[in-house]
């Protein structure tokens, strides 16, 4: 089946079966290697995107579901303001190792702070609560997302 969408603003068609999920698409098919495979079956949260600039595990999302609908990568917010902010906190504050992660938690990040712009450290909690870091534990992530919002 055809699957017409927008991705990162920019409006697209692929073909794809319908149990093929939008991770899948996004990685295999048009080469969106941002968004990562971990567990596929919406454990762990990094290959969180945006859908309709709501965040969505894209593994447990089938193609036919995006049709007509804006999904969103961080390859699409490199320029946006909040997420600059993101970026340069979490270089800051130490909240990146492996890296694996990351992705998927800018972007839960980035879709807390677009609603919520100053959120306490509880809500922070909460909309990174999907997203499982093997590596540098939570403590540096929340503090830089925190940091973030403080100059936002
Ligand atoms: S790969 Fe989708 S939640 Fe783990
Ligand atoms: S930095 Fe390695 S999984 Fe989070």
């Amino acid at each position: 089946m055809k699957v017409s969408f927008q991705l990162n603003g920019k409006d697209i068609e692929v073909e794809a079966p319908g149990n093929r999920a939008l991770l899948d698409l996004l990685r295999d098919d048009l080469g969106v290697k941002s968004v990562k495979k971990g567990c596929e079956n919406g454990e762990c949260g990094a290959c969180t995107v945006l859908l309709d600039g709501a965040p969505v595990t894209s593994c447990l999302v089938l193609a036919p579901q995006v049709e007509g609908r804006a999904v969103t990568t961080i390859d699409g917010l490199v320029d946006d303001p909040f997420m600059v902010k993101l970026r340069q906190a979490f270089l800051e504050d130490g909240a990146i190792q492996c890296g694996f992660c990351t992705p998927g938690v800018l972007i839960s990040s980035y879709a807390l702070l677009k609603g919520n712009p100053k959120p306490t450290a509880d809500e922070v909690k909460k909309a990174i609560e999907g997203n499982l870091c093997r590596c540098t534990g939570y403590v540096a992530i929340i503090k830089a997302i925190l940091h973030a919002s403080e100059r936002i």
